[in-house]
């Protein structure tokens, strides 16, 4: 027997798909930007400039939010996905060339490597994490060898929010590409490409840093290898020449750029910046550990991820006993007025890891604007779920 609907405030646990609300500041700069800015870098009037102005500041911002100290190595992309595919397709991969990567990479990850994998013969080789999720110190470095061109590295699950160790993956590939996917860390825990000798970090605009859709970045490290660019066009520079530009950023931006995404996403991000994102990581981690613990509570919900919260984002993966996925899903958000993602999450390889495929999970993921009581009433709703079932 379940509870009838009630009138309760909607808690949203989707942050891993989307930041949701966006800070209040977002959407005005991204209406200030459609009435006070044109197309950046083509024209010569003031308000071509200040699409020009735009664009830098998002760039800037990133830089500073993510330890890149030359706005030009900042590549303004589409999101994540297109930053990650630009470094996967761009790179030079002889005969005999392999991408070492893991067991818990995302479709933007294993997508591309696939087809790379169709289209040129590169060998990808999966290093196995452990049962948390983590490589074991030794394991990537093992997997190296003198035909590697790439190393792809998500830094945090979408699934369980478990944290690589960057630190350690560098030391253990130093010498090769590193490629990190950070599209659920950016923002969320603290990244500095310089600092670490990174060379390339993907990040998407509108999870972590709290901006729009549609708007991401590629970082480029002091020493990272060019890709090829994934597309070629008009950048309003060297327009005399029929070639891609070869200076940064305009080799990767062909064509009209999203301005109106960049002035959201620098009024995004100065919210993270405002908060301080060792602030956000530890807000974060005392919320999973508060809701773990609440779950150690239950009986017929198991959490996938690593019983330890100091290495993880607030994303958790939930397996209930004799439910489908979906069907709690769909319960939560008619009769709790909770809002979670089930199924697969784009992550097929890191569901096959943890067991739970191909029936999914139901995943739980928490922002920076969640409080304990938040973590408390969706408590209250498992526990009502596990003790009445869906029916
Ligand atoms: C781990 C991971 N990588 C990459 C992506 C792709 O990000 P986007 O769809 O914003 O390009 C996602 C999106 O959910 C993700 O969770």
């Amino acid at each position: 027997m379940t509870a009838e609907p009630t009138e309760t405030r909607t808690i949203y646990l989707d942050h891993a798909a989307t930041s949701f609300p966006k800070p209040d500041g977002v959407a005005e700069a991204m209406a200030r930007a459609i009435g006070q800015a044109s197309n950046a870098g083509r024209s010569g009037h003031q308000l071509a400039l200040e699409g020009a102005r735009i664009l830098f500041r998002a760039r800037r911002a990133l830089g500073s939010l993510l330890g890149v100290a030359d706005p030009r190595r900042v590549i303004l992309t589409s999101g994540c996905t297109e930053a990650l595919n630009t470094v996967i397709h761009g790179l030079d991969y002889p005969a005999g060339a392999s991408i070492v990567t893991t067991d818990m990479e995302h479709n933007a990850v294993a997508r591309p490597l696939r087809a790379l994998e169709t289209r040129l013969g590169v060998r990808i080789v999966t290093v196995s994490t452990d049962a948390d999720g983590r490589l074991p110190p030794g394991a990537l470095a093992a997997a190296v060898d003198e035909t590697t061109r790439l190393v792809v590295v998500q830094q945090a699950s979408n699934l369980t929010g478990v944290l690589q160790d960057l630190a350690q993956v560098r030391r253990e590939c130093a010498g090769v590409p590193l490629l990190v996917d950070a599209a659920q860390s950016a923002g969320r825990v603290p990244i500095d490409v310089d600092g670490l000798g990174l060379d390339f970090v993907a990040v998407p605009g509108h999870k972590g840093l709290m901006g729009p859709g549609g708007i991401g970045a590629l970082c480029l490290g002091v020493n990272a290898p060019l890709p090829d660019p994934l597309m070629q066009g008009g950048t309003g520079s060297n327009s005399e020449e029929d070639r891609q530009p070869e200076l940064l950023p305009d080799r990767f931006e062909a064509g009209t750029p999203n301005v109106p995404g960049a002035a959201g996403l620098t009024e995004g991000i100065a919210w993270v910046l405002a908060r301080g994102v060792e602030a956000i990581a530890d807000h974060e981690q005392s919320l999973m550990a508060q809701f773990l613990e609440g779950l150690d509570a239950l009986s017929g919900v198991r959490e996938t991820g690593a019983a330890d919260t100091t290495r993880r984002v607030a994303v958790a993966s939930l397996v209930f006993e004799g439910l489908d996925p979906g069907e709690v899903a769909h319960h939560l958000e008619r009769y709790h007025q909770i809002l979670v993602r089930s199924g697969l999450h784009c992550a097929p390889w890191a569901h096959r890891k943890l067991g739970t495929f191909p029936r999914g999970s139901v995943r739980l993921s928490f922002g920076p604007t969640h409080s304990s009581q938040d973590v408390q009433t969706v408590l209250k709703a498992l526990a009502t779920l596990v003790k009445h079932g869906v029916a």
